[in-house]
């Protein structure tokens, strides 16, 4: 794995935010690097500084100082259309609230992406937006609107709408952090799928079991990388779910169970 391409390298990275008198440094130092094909969990408490990597990471927004290269680019000192340019072309971005339109359909959400591209995608772009949906699974319900569809297939959407434009990366700010846990597994299955197609994704989590999906996990403290260690016992969403026991049905059988008869018995 080791001669995979580096698509994200930041030295130095810092973050100061200036609100009136207060100064708060939300990253400090950042030295990171993601390799291609990787599938990283990034963990640390409120405020750590978490959801400001990826608005970098991810072109929305541009450190106080130091370097980011994505894909061997640097990426730091561009302007606002030019990262919108490499964030169009690169960077699929999924977040907690899904962020859908309302009474719009699955096909239309997905399809908007390639409608503000710049590069002349627009043509077959509601074949593309199609295949992006049967790819998260959800080619039986292109005709829905947001109120329409569970929680897990609002994210499916939304993730979906992040692939339509093939990035080659997927940045995704505590995707399950609205859903429960058998739903978060399952949007974890797409993305472990994904991951295996060779998109490299990042996602933010707070929750311990959720992050050992990924192959790396990353903690941040106070604005620094304080841990970075791969998973040794990768979890696999696929099979979990196959294994997956409703632990509310689990306690409601169980009350109804019968008391069991013991064999044998007097003779
Ligand atoms: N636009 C901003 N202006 C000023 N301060 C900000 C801004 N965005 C974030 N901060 C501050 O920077 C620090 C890091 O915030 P960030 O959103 O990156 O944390 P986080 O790790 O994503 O937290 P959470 O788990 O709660 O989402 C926090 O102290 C926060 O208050
Ligand atoms: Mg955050």
């Amino acid at each position: 794995m080791n001669d995979a391409a580096t698509v994200i390298r930041t030295r130095g990275l810092t973050k100061t935010y200036v609100t009136g008198a207060a100064e708060v440094r939300a990253l400090r130092d950042v030295d990171f690097d993601v390799r291609q094909g990787e599938m990283v969990s990034i963990m640390g408490a409120s405020g750590s500084g978490k959801s400001t990597l990826m608005n970098i990471l991810g072109c929305l927004d541009r450190p106080t100082s130091g370097t980011y290269e994505l894909d061997g680019i640097r990426v730091d000192g561009m302007d606002r259309n030019a990262r919108a340019d490499i964030r169009n072309q690169r960077i699929g971005f999924v977040f907690q609230g899904f962020n859908l339109l309302p009474r719009t359909s699955a096909l239309e959400q997905v399809e908007l992406p390639l409608l503000y591209d710049r590069t002349g995608r627009q043509e077959n772009s509601r074949d593309m937006a199609a295949r992006a949906l049967e790819r998260v699974g959800l080619g039986d319900r292109m005709d829905h609107e947001p109120s329409e569809l569970s929680g897990g297939q609002q994210q499916r959407v939304a993730l979906a709408r992040a692939l339509v434009t093939e990035p080659a990366i997927v940045l995704a700010d505590e995707p399950t952090g609205n859903l429960d846990t058998r739903t978060s597994i399952e949007v974890l299955a797409v993305f472990q799928e994904l991951n295996a197609q060779g998109i490299t994704i990042l996602v933010i989590t707070h929750e311990h079991e959720i992050a050992r999906y990924a192959k790396r996990i990353v903690r941040f403290r106070d604005g620094r990388l304080m841990q970075d260690e791969p998973v040794l016992d990768r979890r696999d969403a696929v099979h979990d779910l196959a294994e997956w026991h409703d632990p509310d049905e689990d306690e409601a059988a169980s009350a109804f169970a019968p008391i069991p008869v013991s064999e044998g018995g007097a003779a």
